[in-house]
């Protein structure tokens, strides 16, 4: 498909290139200087399951840089909506962070990612662990039904460094509870448990922290982790996946696939 595309309010000369979703920017929000969403528009053919993640590309190039992001809408909503970081000399986040509604965004096809329900088994409790923009699939995960369905509590575990960039989560929790779909379901199971590093806040300290010293336990009045009854999907930079993943493996967790659901599966927030 030959096309041209407007970009930070100026017309480009670039094709769209072929295989890819070309979609309308409708709303961005900044939080901080380092963060931001937008929501697009999407295609009527897109499906995909709630958790997945898809390559995201802007129309300012011949070749355009393309970067995994996790969709943070469910996949019953009409728009799609993504949680970025902002890095000044990110060859895609520099632009991108610059959209405006009206813009167009291009979006590759297919859908992948294993924070979805397939790659878990049931249980009694789903454990959502997030630092930073990893909350982004779980802004899809906590909007979805089936969640409800599935778990008879989800804990949406956000860590950040500092107050303002816990601001999205709580403006999702809040939401999703208002949600005409899944209000009841989680205002009854939901429960949004956050933390700061860097700058003081209600609740202070890394979530391995937590865990090991077993605050959030106590703070939840729940057990400490069982892979009996719990289940855990993990999103943030390499070395909290890696240490979380850790966490959960010496308390007897197994990590589950598309092809071989387990008790806990494992995704980095890409964009860094
Ligand atoms: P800290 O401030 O102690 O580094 P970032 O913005 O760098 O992605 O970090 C997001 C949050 O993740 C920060 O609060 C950071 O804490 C925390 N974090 C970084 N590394 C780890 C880790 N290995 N385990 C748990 N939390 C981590």
């Amino acid at each position: 498909m030959t096309d041209t595309a407007t970009v930070q309010g100026e017309t480009t000369e670039f094709p769209i290139p072929s295989g890819v979703f070309a979609e309308k920017v409708i709303s961005v929000k900044h939080y901080t200087d380092r963060l931001f969403k937008f929501r697009m528009t999407r295609p009527t053919s897109f499906r995909f399951r709630s958790g997945e993640f898809v390559m995201i590309g802007l129309p300012n190039a011949e070749r355009p840089v393309f970067r995994a992001y996790s969709i943070a809408s469910p996949a019953w909503d009409e728009e799609l909506e993504f949680y970025s970081i902002k890095v000044e000399d990110g060859p895609l986040t520099e632009h991108l962070q610059k959209i405006e509604p009206g813009d167009t965004v291009l979006m590759r096809k297919k859908p992948v990612g294993t924070l979805v329900h397939d790659a878990l088994l049931g249980g009694e409790r789903l454990y959502l662990f997030s630092t930073g923009t990893g909350i982004a699939p779980f802004a899809s995960v906590i909007r979805d039904p089936e969640t409800y369905e599935r778990f008879e509590k989800v804990v949406l575990i956000h860590t950040c460094r500092d107050a303002a960039e816990l601001d999205y989560g709580r403006e999702l929790v809040a939401a999703t509870k208002d949600d005409p779909l899944v209000g009841e379901e989680a205002t009854a199971q939901l429960v949004h448990y956050a933390s700061t590093t860097r700058e003081n806040s209600d609740r202070m300290g890394r979530i391995t922290t937590l865990i090991e010293n077993g605050q959030i336990f106590e703070e939840l009045g729940v057990p400490p982790l069982n892979p009996e009854t719990d289940r855990a999907m993990i999103c943030g930079s390499m070395a909290m996946l890696k240490d979380v993943k850790q966490i959960l493996e010496e308390t007897g967790f197994i990590e589950g696939s598309n092809s071989k659901p387990g008790q806990f599966v494992v995704e980095r927030a890409f964009v860094d």
